[in-house]
């Protein structure tokens, strides 16, 4: 969807972008390569990732600023330094390095390797917290909500018995697991019967939809006017969180239409470029089968 974004953008010489989602830098490099001039702020959680995108920008140095912080700080920073950005990207989820790299645990193929999925190494809290602390109740709401999975209390109710003589402590247990409590004539719907729980422990741990609602909010309004926000999601939680707030956004005077004047005060600050969600086309699908899920939503600043 780099074509979809690109243009969503509507990149500009001179303009000063945020990627919030940093990853392997992929959406930077072309930010920077087809806006010259232009300058870009970019964040990620992930160290590794970060050491790598540098590499990557080296071309344009003196034009990016990289911060080693969550995206829903930018707004405050943003505010601090004075910067309006005419463009502002996130690409949800997670990066193809942070999947490869199997001592990260965020694979269910990372056999023997540690349960972590943490994007940032500077946070303690990790997958084996989840998996050996959480009640048998919140490990369901969590495999039924964040990996809309059917077997969501099966699943749960067989960590907590496993848990029960040893502690869960690998990817592999925690696949093992998982794969024996789905049914087998249903085991290999929909690929890797572990996909969903991991997807699961991995948005918990990382809080990835807390506050997005309102980090798109806060991100769209530090917009110059006529600037464009543009969000890819993988998962139908968060495209409603971004479909909510650009509604929220896109909403004038909510006052009682019998009322003479508008007392709320509320104006519309964005208009919604993309009615529908942008998804990705045959040719993508054929090359990257993540993008299956991905939806790509673009508004612009009032
Ligand atoms: C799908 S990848 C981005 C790929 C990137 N657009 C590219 O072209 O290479 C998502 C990245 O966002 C980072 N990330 C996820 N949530 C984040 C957050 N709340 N703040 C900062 N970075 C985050 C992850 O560590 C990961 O590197």
């Amino acid at each position: 969807m780099l074509e979809e974004c690109m243009a969503g953008l509507n990149l500009k010489r001179g303009g000063v972008y945020f990627d919030g989602t940093l990853g392997g830098a992929g959406h930077s490099y072309e930010i920077l390569k087809r806006a010259p001039e232009s300058t870009l702020y970019a964040t990620d959680l992930d160290d590794y990732g970060i050491a790598r995108a540098k590499e990557k920008l080296g071309e344009f140095e003196g034009r990016f600023t990289i911060l080693h912080d969550n995206f829903k700080n930018f707004p405050a920073y943003a505010e601090r330094e004075g910067i309006r950005p005419d463009g502002v990207l996130l690409d949800l989820g997670m990066s193809s390095f942070q999947i490869d790299d199997k001592s990260r645990g965020f694979s269910y193929l990372a056999g023997d390797k540690p349960l972590d999925m943490r994007m940032d190494k500077r946070v303690s809290f990790t997958a084996r917290n989840v998996v050996n602390e959480y009640s048998a109740k919140d490990l369901a709401r969590i495999f039924r909500e964040y990996g809309e999975e059917k077997f969501a209390e099966k699943i749960a109710k067989n960590i907590v018995a496993a848990r029960a003589g040893k502690s869960i402590e690998t990817c592999g247990e925690l696949a093992r697991i998982v794969e024996n409590s789905i049914p087998a004539k249903f085991r290999y719907e929909g690929g890797h019967p572990a996909k969903r729980a991991f997807q699961a422990v991995r948005i918990e741990v990382n809080g990835e939809l807390s506050g997005l609602y309102e980090a798109v909010i806060a991100l769209a309004r530090l917009l110059k006017s006529g600037g464009r926000i543009a969000v890819i999601t993988f998962h139908s939680l968060e495209d409603r969180a971004v479909k909510n707030a650009f509604r929220e956004l896109e909403t004038d005077c909510v006052c009682d239409k019998s009322l003479p004047v508008c007392v709320c005060g509320k104006k519309k600050e964005i208009n919604v470029v993309t009615r529908h969600p942008i998804t990705a086309g045959e040719e993508e699908l054929k090359l990257n089968s993540r993008s299956k899920s991905a939806k790509l939503r673009i508004a612009q600043k009032i």
